[in-house]
């Protein structure tokens, strides 16, 4: 009796937990992926309270959203437009991307929402602190405000190198290709030696400088004695990343990073009726075209914008194309133009025939769900990686935004409706992904629940993670050999000379002389 009462309390206490979800990177895409696992959450009796830099205006029981700096619009579109598409060298947006971070956590210390969490009352208790590790990390100094709960990471970015640093996952540049490049895990000599180069460069750049220079963000906001970064992520027990082997290269992952990838996809809900009223009156399938939410309109020019309406006025499919820009041109009677579309449940309908993309990582990750091929049109940032995978497992086919023509954007959507083997493979993929166990959605569910109850799972770390690197790769091992080998080397070459000298005495030498 007093057993199965002890069992409900604890039960109790585990699904009705306080839970402080901190999202930093301002991405529209990130925010839906960060509250559908927290809506989840909710759902299973959680209190959540998410911070982030968008507005959120639905009201939700047990969901709260505190919003840091709102982004100017302007500001964003400046930074993404000017810097990132000119110039796509690796070393530009690593410097760029890191730059706009310094900025956003000197606004982020500033904002009403950072205030309004500093003024929590001291003895307000959150049960865990669920933090977005994609690279702006300069408020982790909230955990010790709320007396150091356990800390899970989450990242809706894919295989980026910081996610694996804290943890210490293994790093093989041979065949794990930086998310900024055009690499697959197939790289030639030349492409090894760069990713090589990359990846380190990204170490120090945002391991070592952009790290320090957001712990000092956080001194100011947190006061000089406040931990330091490096102690934080000590203390985070469990990396939930958007990873999966089916939906991504196959990778080795250490038993605390959980491979969640995907856990924004699902079934599908019902489409607005005036959209299923127009599917259903077009006797032809469907072409999804968007962009996403970071790229804005102005990335496809007047030309481009004339070139893709000709191309679409010739294809007899119904083309939904969400774009937020203003329009002049005359628009064909089979393409309907949107702000906003239900992406997941259009991916998810049945006619959807192709998926025209610039192949960020969440959009791409649906697709496969949902089995649609692609036309892939990247633009920055992890985009080009993501494309080279889709055409590498050949359910996509890559265009290039520079070769704006006709025949070129019209030819990549034939080619991807009319030869097969693109549907074929998606559908594999779509098939392996659904068919397992347990979703990404309980996985991550039973993992978070699992820190609630059995606290910091320190029992899940490798020594790796407290190893200095010389240590972790053995370094001081290989020099240990190296010398042995030389004092060996100089013993036998002492030997030999004695030996060769006893057997041929001197006088030899003397005859000569
Ligand atoms: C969540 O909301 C429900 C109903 O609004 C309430 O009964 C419950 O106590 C809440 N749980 C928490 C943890 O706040
Ligand atoms: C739920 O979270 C909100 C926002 O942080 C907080 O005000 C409220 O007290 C929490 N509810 C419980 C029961 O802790
Ligand atoms: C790390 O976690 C431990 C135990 O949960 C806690 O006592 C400590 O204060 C944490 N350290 C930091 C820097 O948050």
């Amino acid at each position: 009796m007093w057993a199965i009462f002890f069992i409900l309390i604890t039960k109790h206490a585990v699904f009705c937990s306080n839970i402080l979800f901190i999202a930093q990177l301002p991405s529209p895409s990130h925010y839906l992926w960060n509250k559908k696992l927290s809506l989840e959450l909710v759902k299973n009796g959680h209190n959540i309270t998410l911070v982030t830099h968008d507005v959120d205006k639905e009201i939700i029981n047990n969901f709260t959203v505190i919003t840091l700096e709102e982004l100017n619009e302007i500001e964003k579109n400046r930074f993404i437009m000017d810097d990132l598409v000119s110039d796509s060298s690796i070393f530009n947006y690593n410097s760029k991307f890191l730059s706009f971070v310094d900025e956003l956590c000197q606004l982020d210390i500033k904002s009403d929402g950072f205030k309004e969490l500093m003024n929590y009352p001291v003895d307000f208790k959150f049960d865990l602190v669920i933090f977005d590790i994609s690279n702006i990390i300069c408020l982790y100094g909230l955990v010790s405000k709320f007396n150091s709960p356990p800390i899970i990471g989450v990242s809706a970015l894919t295989l980026t190198p910081q996610t694996f640093y804290a943890l210490a996952n293994p790093l093989y540049t041979s065949y794990m290709p930086y998310y900024f490049t055009k690499f697959t895990n197939q790289m030639s000599l030349i492409e090894r030696l760069l990713n090589l180069v990359y990846t380190w460069y990204d170490f120090i750049s945002f391991g070592y400088l952009s790290k320090s220079r957001q712990e000092g963000v956080s001194k100011i906001a947190f006061g000089i004695n406040s931990p330091s970064i490096h102690e934080m992520e000590r203390n985070i027990s469990l990396f939930l990343l958007n990873y999966d082997p089916i939906l991504d290269y196959p990778i080795p992952l250490l038993p605390n990073i959980i491979p969640i990838g995907g856990l924004h996809a699902g079934a599908p809900k019902p489409l607005s009726q005036d959209l299923e009223i127009i599917i259903n009156n077009h006797p032809h399938d469907i072409i999804y075209f968007a962009l996403g939410t970071n790229l804005p309109p102005q990335v496809l020019s007047n030309n481009q914008v004339e070139v893709i309406l000709k191309v679409f006025a010739k294809l007899p499919q119904l083309v939904l194309w969400k774009y937020n820009g203003k329009l002049s041109n005359n628009v064909p009677e089979n393409v309907i133009i949107r702000k906003w579309f239900q992406q997941n449940d259009i991916l998810a309908h049945s006619k959807t025939k192709l998926f025209i993309t610039h192949c960020g990582a969440l959009g791409t990750q649906e697709a496969m769900y949902h089995g649609v091929p692609m036309v892939g049109i990247p633009y920055f940032f992890d985009q080009h990686s993501n494309a080279q995978k889709l055409a590498l497992k050949q359910v996509a086919v890559i265009f290039d935004h520079n070769d704006f023509t006709f025949e070129n954007f019209y030819g990549v959507i034939r080619e991807v409706l009319d030869n097969p083997k693109y549907k074929k493979n998606v559908d594999f993929i779509s098939q392996m992904y659904k068919r397992q166990p347990q979703s990404a959605m309980e996985r991550a569910v039973f993992w978070i629940e699992h820190v609630l109850r059995y606290g910091t799972v320190e029992y899940l770390n490798t020594p790796a993670r407290d190893m200095p690197l010389y240590k972790l790769y053995n370094f001081d091992v290989y020099l240990l050999l190296i010398c042995s080998f030389s004092l060996v080397g100089l013993f036998i070459k002492q030997i030999t000379l004695r030996l060769v000298r006893t057997v041929f005495p001197k006088p030899v030498k003397e005859k000569v002389t």
